[in-house]
């Protein structure tokens, strides 16, 4: 059998969901990726290898993520019984458990990679529907899949997504500390609950957010990137979050956010202003002074998603 015509290899960037008040909604693609290159087999074989960001702890066999995103596609399209099992090759740039989208990487990556070979039965909009259910929320898998910015609804399940490009050049500024979090305890942080007070807080923020970048209008992000519904209860998880959120600002930035769940934070600035360099020093050091090492990414918004590199 010829496995050429059954692999294929995709680029996915990593993502920052929440961009602040954004929770479990907005998200943006970034620079940074991951590369999948999958080959779909007839027998049940499972075989990952992966390279860079935390190889050694990328699960093999049948419960690695990319597996099963591609499983899911198969049984989709109703071809599981053609192949059961895959090669699965990754070279991981994006660093896991950190809030920048690994995991979305894998799903996405699997479920374009495998659409591909399959000769595309499903369009955007149903892999964004699987990846969606996979992962559990849209805001990493929509810009995973889109790129550029976007803005994500769910309704009884199913998810619709605006992606676009901000009429602002942003830059992303990501302090990385050198510990992991995870998304289920950075959830199981947040309250049930939340006072129309603090909805109020987020939903003004989110829309003033959306409508700057639309328009172009940097003069209003400053008050767009905060958040009253979730990083004040993750802040503990995150040692100095709140001083490094404002050295990012005194440095400069216009704002500064978790990334995702964490433990990233993320800062944003323009292009123009050439300020990047100065804000992740900054970011770095103060998270120094509470005891987090950390490097810095400067990253610009990626605007073409998943992409397929090889055929
Ligand atoms: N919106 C999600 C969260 C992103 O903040 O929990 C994590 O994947």
């Amino acid at each position: 059998m010829d496995n050429k015509k059954n692999r294929a290899v995709v680029r996915v960037p990593g993502t920052s969901a929440n961009c602040g008040p954004g929770f479990d909604c907005l998200g943006v693609a970034t620079t940074i990726y991951n590369y999948l290159d999958l080959t779909l087999l007839r027998g049940s074989k499972i075989i990952v290898e992966s390279k860079g960001e935390g190889a050694e702890n990328i699960p093999r066999g049948r419960k690695n993520l990319a597996w099963q995103a591609v499983r899911r596609l198969l049984q989709e399209v109703k071809r599981e019984d053609e192949f059961k099992g895959a090669i699965i090759r990754t070279k991981n740039n994006v660093p896991i458990s950190r809030g920048l989208g690994s995991s979305s990487t894998a799903i996405v990556g699997g479920l374009v990679a495998a659409n591909e070979i399959l000769g595309s039965p499903l369009n955007r909009q149903e892999l964004l529907k699987l990846a969606t259910e996979i992962e559990g929320h849209p805001d990493n898998v929509a810009p995973a899949l889109f790129g550029g910015f976007t803005v994500s609804v769910m309704d009884k399940g199913e998810v619709q997504t605006f992606s676009f490009l901000p009429r602002i050049k942003l830059k992303l500024i990501v302090a990385v500390p050198d510990f992991e979090l995870s998304t289920r305890l950075a959830r199981k942080v947040l309250p049930k609950h939340i006072s129309m007070k603090d909805a109020i807080f987020n939903i003004s923020r989110a829309s003033m957010l959306i409508a700057a970048l639309v328009e172009g209008r940097a003069d209003l992000l400053p008050l767009a990137f905060d958040d009253a519904l979730h990083q004040p209860y993750r802040k503990k998880l995150v040692p100095g979050m709140s001083e490094v959120f404002e050295a990012a600002k005194n440095a400069g930035a216009l704002g500064a956010a978790i990334s995702g769940a964490g433990s990233c934070l993320i800062a944003f600035t323009t292009l123009k202003s050439g300020l990047e360099d100065k804000i992740a020093s900054a970011m770095v050091e103060e998270f120094k002074i509470h005891g987090v090492n950390s490097k810095a990414l400067i990253l610009d918004l990626d605007r073409r998603g998943a992409q397929i590199m090889k055929r």
